[in-house]
């Protein structure tokens, strides 16, 4: 016969206790044990239901109050005792209010399981976790606005298949990552509509026998509204996979942003400098300086990847309701809710200490004949059709780069031998301010348009 020590939670019902190394694999406390403030919430909330419904008294409501007030203080200061015996975060708080408060301890699982308390504990972390990052998200829009603010008028080259296109504004560029920014925020406040639903209630999987009131324990926690199948409540991950989907989204703005940074940095393209506390050197070349941080985003981006595809297996094959399958969910969460905050809250602060080399940014701008487009696009002006006009710019191009020049470079009379069309007004669109400034609609990088994109972008951040 097990000893209640041996196989104490579930005795009775038990032969044998279970093995040592049984008990290793199954058990979470090591890894859950992080929600344990939020557990004491769930708890506390479906006490004071208990209580108000007359299935527990007022005095085990008090004595339910004293002990998770306690045991909160333990968590907080390092104190609590977490015993791997105890399996989980639940178990482990349970088996300790009992040792304080005596029966009432044991009266609070009425009416509730580990399966609908988990999935609550979970969600009330998820929401927290969300909280921080739409203002981390916010804060790294706020350093975007705060140098794009600067350089509605420093022209780089923009680029498709990473060879130089046409000039745009580095404010331009930079408003390209606070729209992104601005979808990842909206992404994470509309999955937080859906992680902010109550479980409990569930139970088990079927829901409970007692005259519970679902509503009001929602309202205790700030949910706005109860699952409505118990069976879908204890069960479904999917409002974490949705997360884990968003912030994979928005590692990957940030990688292809640190992507950016690392070629501006190298001093063949030399447009920006990032401050050094960002930065490491080489063990053995004293001369490098190394952008380690946005390197290591990149990198990061692999694992909130793999965490999104590890909730999405750990998910498709499990039969309804609960499986200990779920017991999964909470490293690879846990994990990309660490990645993405300190992501987030390093990126801000890089962001406010670049450097600009505008002059750097012109000169490539200057090469590659970016302004090419808007010849052509000014002998559409003329009367030619767009494609006759881009043959005649093409047939310039390859004589101008033959000569080794660029296209503003060229004397009135040889733009001429290409187009009897081409007057002196064209200098005007050849140069980089004229091709930029050509570009003045909604979403072009006319410096007029971008500083209208900032303040709108102000105006969104401070609703
Ligand atoms: N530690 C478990 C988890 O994380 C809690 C729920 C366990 N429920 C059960 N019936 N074994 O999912």
């Amino acid at each position: 016969m097990a000893t209640m020590q041996d196989n104490q939670t579930w005795s009775g019902r038990f032969n044998e206790p279970v093995a040592e190394l049984v008990k290793r694999y199954t058990a979470s406390v090591d890894f859950d044990k992080r929600l344990a403030l939020f557990d004491i919430q769930g708890s506390l909330a479906h006490a004071e239901m208990l209580a108000g419904c007359g299935i527990i008294s007022a005095q085990d409501l008090k004595d339910i109050r004293r002990g998770l007030g306690q045991i909160e203080s333990e968590v907080v200061s390092g104190d609590f005792v977490w015993q791997l015996d105890l399996e989980d975060v639940h178990l482990n708080i349970e088996k300790r209010l009992t040792t304080l408060v005596g029966d009432a301890g044991k009266r609070l699982h009425t009416g509730r399981s580990r399966n609908d308390q988990v999935a609550t504990d979970i969600r009330l972390y998820l929401r927290s976790a969300i909280d921080d990052i739409t203002l981390l998200l916010k804060g790294l829009q706020t350093a975007l606005l705060d140098l794009a603010q600067h350089h509605t008028h420093t022209i780089m080259p923009g680029f498709t298949h990473l060879q130089v296109a046409q000039p745009v504004s580095f404010a331009h560029h930079l408003m390209a990552y606070f729209e992104m920014c601005q979808r990842d925020v909206e992404r994470f406040c509309d999955a937080r509509r859906r992680v902010n639903r109550l479980p409990l209630g569930a139970a088990a999987l079927a829901g409970t026998s007692y005259p519970i009131k679902r509503e009001m324990v929602a309202e205790l926690l700030g949910f706005e509204a109860v699952c409505q199948n118990s069976l879908d409540a204890v069960s479904d991950r999917d409002f974490a996979i949705e997360f884990t989907a968003a912030a994979a989204l928005t590692m990957t703005h940030l990688s292809r942003l640190s992507e950016e940074l690392i070629l501006w940095m190298n001093p063949r393209f030399g447009f920006i400098d990032i401050a050094d506390r960002f930065c490491t050197g080489s063990s053995i070349m004293p001369q490098k300086k190394n952008p380690d941080v946005p390197e290591l985003v990149r990198g990061k981006t692999g694992r909130v990847n793999g965490n999104l595809v590890a909730l999405l297996t750990l998910m498709k094959g499990q039969p309804l309701a609960y499986n200990k399958d779920n017991q999964e969910d909470k490293e690879p969460l846990f994990d990309t809710v660490d990645t993405l905050t300190q992501t987030l809250r390093i990126y801000a602060d890089m962001m406010r200490g670049i450097t600009v080399k505008p002059e750097a940014m012109r000169r490539a701008a200057l090469q590659g004949y970016a302004t090419a487009t808007d010849l052509a696009d000014y002998l559409v002006k003329k009367g030619l059709p767009f494609r006759d006009a881009h043959e005649t710019v093409a047939v310039a191009v390859r004589s101008a780069e033959q000569r080794g020049v660029d296209l503003a470079e060229l004397k009135l009379e040889e733009l001429q031998e290409f187009s009897d069309q081409i007057t002196d007004d064209v200098f005007g669109v050849l140069t980089l301010e004229g091709s930029l400034a050509a570009r003045n609609h909604t979403g072009g990088t006319a410096p007029q348009q971008v500083e209208a994109a900032i303040a709108r972008a102000r105006k969104l951040l401070a609703s």
